[in-house]
């Protein structure tokens, strides 16, 4: 059977992206901008519904990336506009707008940016002014590669310049302190006012990533460690493949993980799971599966085998993010018997997404499927899942061959034709211009 050729999503060069973020912009209000931000989406490596677990992630920011042309005003009022409605402009007043389910409700993408300035003066970084706003992005939306997050980061920087709260610091010389507390502010946007109750892991990513390296997220205590991870230099290409299966945060399932994570946390009397050391494990999980629980909780009965297969996800995943960054950190080459433990530790934490956490999809799992089978170190979905992308640890000169394996499966399999992208770790949110 003969397929079409693997069709690769290219980012914008930061100069393709600002010009057509400035050219937007002049169009619609007709005036220069202030300059122009930008932001990148994310992949995750490992660490996978661990961040709000206490756990460990390990992103990299993507080139893909939101650019942000912006003017600050004089007054309240926000106008936006974006390339993918451009006669359209929103108009919002910073002091209407609120959280989801309340009269200043912000819909749509306005929510992650409105929603930005609301959280950081809510945490206390206001009154800011109100702007104007043009947005063109090349993180793929919905791909689960953070279009949003890139969204919140850029409007971070922007407004952390035009109002002068002095946190960022440019992207070549990032004040990593201060970018952590510009995650909180976007995480809140994406709480609150998005209504999406996600961890903070793509935030993390966007505003702290460094180009060349991966972030090891600390995400009970906020710190990072930067651990190099030049693929190429080790002959080596991260390809993500988009599953264009619908993927969306807002929607019940991720909050129900969610929620059976803090459920399991209660009943073993834990704060987060990642309390929980793996040598335990099998001790909490038998807790877990008492009927009524030691400590008399009738609530465990119902569900507690989902309960064991969520936590034993969550202790097993951080274990394996852990044992992959040590594996990343020593100093043999990214080659040989090294390689085949990070490709093992991706593919397990695959396949305990898929069986334990249950968050994965037909469309996920035959990607992953057919880049293993054609030759991938590695593979694994990648963010919350129910949709969205997965990532292949591949030869980079057979990046081509394993795409073409995926497409070629999708076709057989009668599902939508897949896109993909190289994962070059990348710089994180700052000024372009
Ligand atoms: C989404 C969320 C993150 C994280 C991942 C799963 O990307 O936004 O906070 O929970 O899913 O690791």
């Amino acid at each position: 059977m003969s397929s079409a050729a693997p069709v690769f999503t290219p980012a914008l060069t930061p100069q393709e992206g600002a010009r057509a973020a400035s050219a937007l912009f002049r169009e619609a209000f007709d005036a220069e901008p202030d300059g122009v931000w930008c932001a990148p989406g994310r992949v995750n490596i490992i660490g996978e519904h661990t961040d709000y677990n206490g756990g460990l992630a390990l992103p990299i920011a993507l080139p893909h990336r939101a650019y942000l042309a912006l003017r600050r005003r004089e007054d309240r009022t926000v106008r936006l506009v974006s390339s993918l409605t451009p006669q359209s402009i929103d108009t919002l007043d910073l002091d209407v707008i609120g959280p989801k389910g309340t009269p200043g409700e912000v819909r749509h993408w306005n929510a992650y940016i409105a929603g930005v300035a609301w959280a950081l003066e809510r945490d206390g970084l206001g009154p800011l002014s109100g702007f104007d706003a043009a947005l063109v992005s090349c993180v793929p939306l919905g791909g689960g590669l953070s279009s949003s997050a890139a969204l919140e980061s850029a409007t971070a920087v922007a407004l952390d310049d035009v109002d002068a709260l002095g946190l960022a610091g440019p992207a070549e010389a990032p004040d990593d302190a201060g970018r952590a507390r510009l995650v909180t502010s976007c995480v809140r946007a994406e709480n609150e006012v998005a209504g999406a109750p996600t961890g903070g892991m793509d935030q993390s990513a966007s505003l702290r990533c460094r180009a060349g390296h991966a972030l090891e997220l600390d995400c009970r205590t906020g710190e990072v460690e930067q651990v190099p991870f030049d693929l190429s230099a080790a002959g080596l290409a991260l390809l993500v493949i988009d599953t264009k299966a619908e993927h969306s945060l807002v929607d019940g399932q991720y909050g129900a993980r969610r929620a059976a994570c803090e459920k399991a946390a209660r009943m073993l009397g834990v704060d987060l799971l990642a309390d929980i050391a793996p040598d335990d494990l099998e001790t909490h999980l038998s807790r877990l599966a008492e009927p009524a629980g030691p400590t008399g909780h009738g609530e465990a009965e119902a569900d507690a085998d989902e309960l064991v297969k969520r936590t034993r996800h969550v202790v097993t995943e951080i274990d394996r993010t852990r044992r992959l960054v040590a594996l990343l950190r020593d100093s043999r080459p990214l080659a040989g018997p090294k390689l085949e433990e990070v490709g093992a530790l991706m593919n397990a934490s695959h396949d305990s997404l898929r069986d334990d956490y249950e968050c994965s999809c037909p469309e996920l799992d035959m990607a992953v499927a057919a880049a293993r089978k054609a030759g991938a170190h590695g593979a694994r979905m990648t963010g919350g899942g129910f949709g969205g992308s997965a990532i292949a640890l591949v030869d980079a000169d057979s990046a081509d061959a394993v795409a073409r394996a995926v497409v070629v499966a999708y076709a057989e399999a009668d599902f939508t034709a897949p896109a993909f992208l190289n994962a070059i770790p990348s710089a994180p949110a700052g000024r372009l211009s």
